[in-house]
């Protein structure tokens, strides 16, 4: 069966349609909205039923079970729409895997997430959580884990648009695709849709081609409409490059908070090893854990990853070599470390900070 939609007729016919099947007279406007419900339930039951449901059958259930069948449809859409977007579920833990004195998990908890879970307050105080928001900061922080995070620790649906996702059609279609996305997005609910290396994709106009002002212009205008709509839905975008945004993008209105992701403190740094040496060969008792926090400095989440990685190739060659059990110790951490040159040199802080001050709005 071909499941199809038929075109909508004018107004005028619509009116008369229902009246033929319902005996009910609609104003032309509602009629005409009304017969392309009509249309979108036919083709609902037709999927439901898996055979060709008739017109007159479709109206008048629909008319009797307006709302009810309203719900149905976009549930239906709704579900399509988080298939094709290739949304995730995130886990609620993902959250705990971030330390408190992590910057900025205290302010997203404050900001983001309490308001959207304390609603009943929220109304009571007048408070409107953000919808938009930017993560700003230098490679390997933990920009996405914090955006997985908000996802899971909220259990809404965490959706990431790639700008390769926006590209396939070629660069002249990229203004065009960010649109049917964020058309899609925008009827959601309980969803984070994120776009990642966003500088990609919207960077300053200044020097950028006709394609660019396409795509930055789309943003423009998506950015108001997401924000009007009543439903779940944050719209989180992260970059390393804030600098390179278009400033049309970056003015007050547009974007509700933009957001620095930084270094790590020692107890952040903890709190990431911690996690990383479960997955060790170990003993944890002969560890000197705070000599390792210690050691860290400057390195980023991504920085840290990257020592196990090594330590337990480290680990895994040497029980291969030598036929024995290898238990990593705090020798073997003190031994790779030197081997890795921390992401956040003095010069990368220093213009983060200047990044801070000119551009985060939280
Ligand atoms: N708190 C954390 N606990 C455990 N792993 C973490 C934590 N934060 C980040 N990571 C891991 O560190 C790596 C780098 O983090 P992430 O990819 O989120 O950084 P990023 O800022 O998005 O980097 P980029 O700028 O390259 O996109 C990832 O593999 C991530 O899973
Ligand atoms: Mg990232």
């Amino acid at each position: 069966m071909k499941n199809s939609f038929p075109e909508i007729p004018s107004p005028e016919t619509c009116v008369n349609k229902i009246f033929e099947i319902s005996g009910t007279k609609f104003e032309t406007d509602i009629a005409a909205d009304l017969w392309q419900k009509i249309l979108q339930h036919k083709w609902l039951m037709s999927e439901k039923l898996g055979r060709d449901v008739g017109l007159r059958t479709a109206c008048i259930d629909f008319l009797e079970n307006m709302d009810q069948a309203l719900k149905e449809y976009m549930d239906y859409k709704r579900i399509n729409i988080l298939a094709d977007m290739g949304a995730q579920r995130m886990s609620g833990e993902i959250w705990d895997t971030i330390s408190d004195s992590q910057p900025p998990k205290q302010l997203v908890q404050r900001r983001i997430i309490l308001p959207l879970k304390e609603e009943g307050l929220s109304r009571k105080h007048g408070v409107t959580s953000p919808k938009t928001i930017i993560f700003f900061g230098p490679p390997g922080t933990g920009k996405t884990h914090f955006v997985k995070a908000i996802a899971g620790v909220l259990s809404w649906w965490y959706i990431e648009i790639l700008p390769s996702m926006l590209m396939v059609d070629g660069a002249d279609r990229i203004g065009a695709n960010l649109h049917n996305i964020m058309e899609k997005a925008r009827t959601l609910e309980e969803a984070v849709v994120f776009i990642d290396e966003f500088e990609e994709i919207a960077s300053s106009r200044h020097a950028a081609n006709r394609v660019d002002k396409s795509i930055t212009n789309e943003l423009l205008k998506q950015v108001p409409l997401l924000k009007s709509r009543g439903n779940k839905i944050l719209f989180i975008c992260a970059t390393n490059y804030i600098r390179q945004l278009d400033a049309a993008l970056l003015r007050p209105g547009r974007f509700d908070c933009i957001i620095p992701v930084g270094g790590l403190d020692e107890d952040g740094r903890r709190t990431i090893l911690e996690q990383f040496m479960s997955k060790l060969n170990i003993n944890r008792a002969h560890i000197d854990l705070g000599l390792i926090v210690k050691m860290t400095a400057r390195f980023t989440p991504a920085d840290i990853e990257y020592l196990f990685q090594q330590v337990a190739q480290f680990a895994f060659d040497q029980e291969f070599a030598n036929k024995q059990n290898y238990q990593v110790t705090t020798d073997t951490f003190v031994e790779m470390l030197p081997k890795i040159r921390p992401s956040l040199t003095e010069e990368i802080i220093n213009e983060f900070q200047k990044d801070i001050i000119t551009y985060s709005r939280t």
